[in-house]
């Protein structure tokens, strides 16, 4: 039921089950994530990277569901409406409908990690899908460990979330 562009529905959707596939998604995570905390060592920023491999970046190894979710490009459904001047609209559609998924999942208890340290081509080959299919989110869904109303990442000192944006008036 979440809305789209063009009525398009451009999402499509993995459910990577079976062991290999959970392996490779898994190793493709790990190579991103080493790459990543490389790069704040080569730039010298050592408090970052000491705080960076402190944080837990995936639920992969624990969440009993797991989805791979994509915005398939090319499809023809909702004949270019809205996507012909914005393209990138199909790729928030999909964004979305992740979000609506997420609430609709936290209101009974059940947790979402969204994962995106990943070589998105690589883990797309992985899975054996269609060219046109670009990586929104690979989703970790399962009963939270705990529940707090405080961010991990503002715990754990990486980034304090600023809450209500102010609004420009024009
Ligand atoms: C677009 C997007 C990408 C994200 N990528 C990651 C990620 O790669 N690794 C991660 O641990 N959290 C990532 N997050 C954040 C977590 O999914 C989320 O904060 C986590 O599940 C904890 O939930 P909480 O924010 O409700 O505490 C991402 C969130 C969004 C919206």
């Amino acid at each position: 039921m979440a809305p789209s562009v063009g009525l398009s529905e451009p999402w499509r959707i993995v459910t990577v089950e079976s062991a290999a596939a959970r392996a490779a998604a898994l190793a493709n995570f790990e190579a991103a994530n080493a790459e990543a905390l490389a790069t704040y060592q080569a730039h010298g920023e050592d408090n970052r990277a000491a705080l960076y491999a402190n944080l837990k970046l995936t639920g992969m190894r624990e969440a009993p569901v797991q989805l791979a979710v994509f915005c398939d490009e090319t499809s023809a459904k909702g004949a270019g409406l809205g996507a012909r001047t914005m393209p990138e609209m199909r790729a928030y559609s999909v964004a979305s409908a992740i979000s609506m998924m997420w609430l609709a999942l936290r209101s009974d208890g059940v947790g979402l990690g969204w994962v995106s340290i990943f070589d998105a081509p690589g883990l797309a080959r992985a899975l054996d899908v269609p060219d046109s299919w670009k990586l929104i989110g690979y989703l970790c869904i399962g009963w939270p460990e705990r529940i707090s109303n405080t961010a991990e990442l503002e715990e754990l000192g990486w980034e304090p979330r600023i809450g209500l944006p102010e609004m420009e008036r024009r």
